[in-house]
């Protein structure tokens, strides 16, 4: 590995003005991030020239992978023919075209799409408009929102609140008396002697209880990622979305399926609630792989169901939420590029193709003894560590295998960023069996060389 050159250290040092997300303010000047200056396919390379295999693609983004000269082509394209229109009262033909396709590609009759600007307002704007539909139906007391505790939406205000995280929410204000928390589908908390169809009903009846205790009446909205990612790829057990959807709707709450990781391919489907959970939700968000990262946008998209529901009451009512970058033209034709490239390539049959594959290399590793469980689904998947294996935990620990992982796999030419000691996988979907190959013997040694040293310092 190359060491940090003159430049690098300029480059860091000016870095340190950059409030980054999650930012160490205690630390504010001390950190040394690794400078990321090329990208190609399924590798970036940092100012000293070392190439790294993207394991998170980005963060859960390039799904096409990088440096994709019809994207560059396209996204230049649209700049020189038609920079930016004002989206209030005018439009633009990428976003109506994008608009068309995206109700091509999503189940049922969610046929209208609104775009933000990422996965966060695009939850946000879900909210907002879940919240405006029900004061517009005379239910202004039906605003209460259940989640999940290891749930993430997003950074504004409602999408932060939505989220369940409680370390994220450490000195910041969320709104607690709208939003809830119910426990996850985790089949890693799954009792001992309990079945998988009695943990189901278990998890679902936990929603049905909250609602209970808030009252259908005041219940707005429940939303779900399908597979909780940032909490470490929890997958639900079968049957847990379609039931909680049924619940759902007996009670007219509506369901917010978070698409924002498991859209555009993640999973070998444009949209994964349907086409690998079995449910129509009546609301749809997604970001990131909509344009696999390339320029910001995001989309919510909505039942037919929903929409004439209020087409009904009042021909002068207005859903006052936007931004200045709704459909913006550049980052909607940059969608369009990407979505002809993902048909044109096949990448949805590629996914699931491979998947099965990544996933069975990745749990070679739950021989090493610090491995507590390998889990995932199409191209996503956490191992997950302790530095005790299944007997004492602490968050320290947590923190210290994972940060040495860290530093060992980016020493080997493997970007990992786990999630505190869980090694989120999500690389782009271009990569083939011989790159996975590539991505688990590093990850293996990578975690080799974190005991070894977790272990010498502790001797
Ligand atoms: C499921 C989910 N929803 C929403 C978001 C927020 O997206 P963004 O960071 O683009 O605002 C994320 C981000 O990781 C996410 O994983």
């Amino acid at each position: 590995m190359n060491m940090p050159s003159q430049a690098t250290e300029t480059f860091q040092k000016k870095d340190n003005l950059f409030l980054h997300p999650w930012e160490d303010v205690q630390n504010l000047g001390k950190n040394r991030r690794t400078v990321i200056s090329a990208s190609d396919g399924i590798y970036v390379s940092d100012t000293d020239g070392n190439q790294l295999l993207d394991g998170p693609a980005g963060m859960w983004c390039v799904n096409i992978g990088h440096r994709r000269q019809e994207m560059a082509d396209a996204i230049a394209g649209q700049v020189m023919q038609m920079t930016y229109a004002s989206p209030w009262s005018l439009t633009s033909e990428p976003a109506a075209v994008l608009a068309e396709k995206l109700s091509e590609l999503s189940p049922g009759d969610l046929n209208h799409v609104f775009y933000t600007t990422c996965g966060s307002t695009a939850v946000d704007s879900a909210l907002r408009f879940v919240m405006f539909r029900n004061n517009v139906l005379g239910q202004p007391q039906k605003k209460q929102v259940i989640s999940r505790t290891n749930a993430y939406h997003g950074s504004t205000y409602l999408s932060a609140s939505a989220s369940g995280k409680s370390q994220d929410k450490t000195y910041l204000d969320t709104l607690d008396r709208t939003f809830h928390h119910i426990a996850d589908p985790n089949l890693m908390d799954r009792p001992a002697g309990m079945s998988l169809a009695e943990y189901c009903r278990d998890r679902v009846e936990a929603l049905e209880n909250k609602i209970r205790e808030i009252g259908a009446d005041k219940v707005a909205a429940f939303i779900a990622e399908p597979i909780l990612a940032s909490g470490g790829v929890l997958l639900a057990p079968q049957g847990y979305h379609s039931a909680c959807l049924e619940v759902c709707r007996n009670h007219d709450i509506v369901y917010i399926s978070d698409e924002v990781v498991t859209g555009f391919g993640r999973l070998g489907h444009f949209f994964a609630s349907e086409a690998v959970f079995d449910i129509v939700p009546d609301i749809i968000t997604c970001a990131k792989g909509i344009t696999s990262g390339y320029v910001p946008l995001g989309a919510f998209l909505v039942s037919d169901r929903l929409l004439k529901s209020i087409d009904a009451r009042d021909p002068q009512v207005v859903f006052s939420n936007g931004f200045t970058y709704s459909g913006h033209p550049v980052a909607c034709a940059a969608a369009l590029k990407n979505i002809e490239i993902m048909e044109n390539e096949n990448l949805m049959e590629h996914v699931r193709t491979i998947a099965p594959y990544f996933q069975e290399q990745l749990s070679t590793l739950t021989d090493l003894p610090v491995v507590t469980d390998v889990r995932g689904c199409g191209l996503m998947a956490c191992v997950e560590c302790h530095l005790d294996g299944k007997g004492n935990r602490s968050l320290d620990r947590d923190y210290k295998i994972g940060n040495l992982i860290d530093k060992h796999c980016q020493s080997l030419g493997l970007l990992v960023r786990p999630i505190i000691n869980m090694c989120v996988m999500s690389p782009p979907l271009v990569i083939n069996t011989r790159q996975i190959d590539e991505l688990v013997s590093k990850l293996r040694q990578g975690i080799e060389r974190a005991m070894q040293e977790a272990k010498s310092g502790e001797a």
